[in-house]
């Protein structure tokens, strides 16, 4: 165990992994506990990398190598032996790790932070990288400059040769970050979000409340649209009275944008989270009592008092924490209780049907977070943050959270008595779907998209300049 002066704390090794004598560069970026045996390290490097762990290794550290126990003598030591923080001690500090001794892959790595550990995340976690691996057994550093010019080259006397050897669908520039942090996952052993580690019983925590507010501006596809199109789909007009609830209301934005649209309409927001109450209580104090803030568990019936005669309630990225069973009943309940002309309508997760679809909301969802935490912040940081905690679930999927089939849920929605059900919006697996008690929408209500998106930018407007 490595253990920090002070307190005896595990640290954590940011390293920076570069193929030696290569331009542009084939680089990964990695965190691993400091008590990480060097034998285990060489797994985590492999994995990174993309290399196929076929042949042998070698660590070369300050004059000492270390290599398989199978080898080990008297110049070389058994690399399950010693850990990385017991060789490198300090930030900056550098070594080399040959992978393949006949086509001698240098790799340089680099020690560049030694840190605490943060809340949540298990490591190894590939933090960032560029470019493919080579192919394994290509030859070495200058028989894969050589190959790059022959790929390049379909008239090279040799393209077709090598192309049928090495894949025609090698890509030199490719890289995804999503892919080598799920083939970490057996290297870790355990998920890697807080929620569901060990056996302790699933439950959000005051943590994960933090957490989702440092991440959620990039986490969260298309935020402020989302919020739009769900005060567009309500069936009211702005001055008209209603009643709402807001079922796991978070920081209470979305609440924000429907009083600042709906002048005349009153909300209970509810929310499990002390810290998620208090920032909605803060948010929503500007509109008096046309604001309640309440404490409310999900998976107890006593909420639903609430919603008794309401004419509206949503929820955003809370029901998903329901089965499929527990949706169902969330359903009906809801169904019984809501006025006549009430509407239900959940943002939410959804599970993909189709691994194909599974990639696709993945990849998208990756898409969705780097470019939003380029927009906001300049930078890739709060993305980083994204991929590092293992918060897109198609990549990650964790007991604690219980997507249920769109279909199915529309069918439950049917069931339950809402006359009209759809799926009204749909982006990188997250959809906003639910159902209208009434057949057809009042003539004087709704209110513009353009209306809802503005409250929705005036409410958000803090987060973004926080960000
Ligand atoms: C992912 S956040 C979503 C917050 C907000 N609706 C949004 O879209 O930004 C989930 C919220 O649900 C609350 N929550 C999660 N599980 C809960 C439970 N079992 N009971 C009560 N609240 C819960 C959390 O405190 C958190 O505020």
């Amino acid at each position: 165990m490595v253990e920090s002066h002070q307190n005896n704390e595990l640290l954590i090794y940011q390293c920076k992994i570069s193929l030696k004598g290569l331009i542009p560069p084939i680089w990964r970026k990695v965190q691993v506990a400091g008590d990480i045996p060097l034998d285990k390290f060489h797994r985590v490097l492999q994995t990174v990398m993309g290399w196929g762990n076929y042949q042998s290794y070698r660590f070369i550290i300050e004059g000492v190598t270390y290599g398989p126990a199978a080898e080990a003598g008297p110049t070389l030591k058994d690399a399950a032996d010693v850990s990385l923080s017991q060789v490198s001690q300090t930030e900056g500090s550098k070594f080399i790790y040959i992978y393949d001794l006949a086509d001698d892959w240098q790799h340089v790595v680099k020690v560049e932070r030694i840190l605490p550990p943060a809340p949540g995340v298990q490591y190894p976690i590939c933090l960032a990288g560029q470019r493919a691996c080579p192919p394994e057994e290509c030859g070495g550093i200058w028989e894969y400059t050589n190959l790059l010019e022959i790929f390049k080259n379909p008239r090279h006397p040799e393209h077709r040769e090598m192309i049928e050897q090495f894949g025609g669908d090698f890509d030199p520039e490719a890289f995804d970050l999503g892919r080598v942090n799920r083939a970490l996952q057996p290297i870790r052993g355990t998920k890697i979000r807080s929620k569901a580690v060990n056996d302790t019983p699933p439950a959000w925590s005051e943590a994960d409340s933090k957490l989702y507010q440092e991440i959620a501006a990039v986490a969260v596809p298309a935020r402020e649209e989302q919020m739009a199109a769900l005060l567009t789909l309500l069936p009211f007009n702005p001055a008209e009275p209603f009643r709402a609830v807001e079922v796991g209301c978070g920081e209470g934005f979305l609440a924000h944008a429907l009083l600042d649209c709906f002048t005349q309409a009153e909300i209970v927001a509810l929310d499990g989270s002390e810290e998620m109450r208090l920032q909605t209580a803060r948010r929503l104090d500007r509109f008096g009592a046309r604001a309640a803030v309440e404490p409310f568990d999900l998976f107890s019936g006593d909420w639903l008092a609430h919603v008794e005669g309401a004419d509206c309630i949503f929820s955003s990225l809370v029901l998903h924490h329901l089965d499929d069973a527990e949706k169902q009943q969330l359903f009906a309940a809801v169904a019984e209780r809501l006025s006549p002309r009430g509407v239900f309508l959940i943002a939410d997760l959804i599970l993909p049907q189709r691994p194909e679809a599974g990639e696709l909301f993945a990849a998208a969802w990756d898409r969705s977070a780097e470019a939003q935490a380029l927009a906001q912040t300049g930078s890739r940081r709060l993305f980083e943050q994204f991929a590092q905690i293992g918060w897109n679930y198609y990549r990650f999927p964790d007991p604690f959270d219980k997507p249920s089939p769109l279909f199915e849920q529309l069918t439950w929605l049917k069931a339950a008595g809402f006359a009209v059900v759809d799926c009204f919006w749909l982006q990188a697996g997250h959809a906003i779907y639910g159902g209208y008690k009434a057949d057809a929408g009042s003539p004087a209500g709704g209110i513009s998209f353009a209306t809802a998106l503005r409250s929705a930018q005036v409410a958000l407007r803090g987060v973004r300049n926080a960000n």
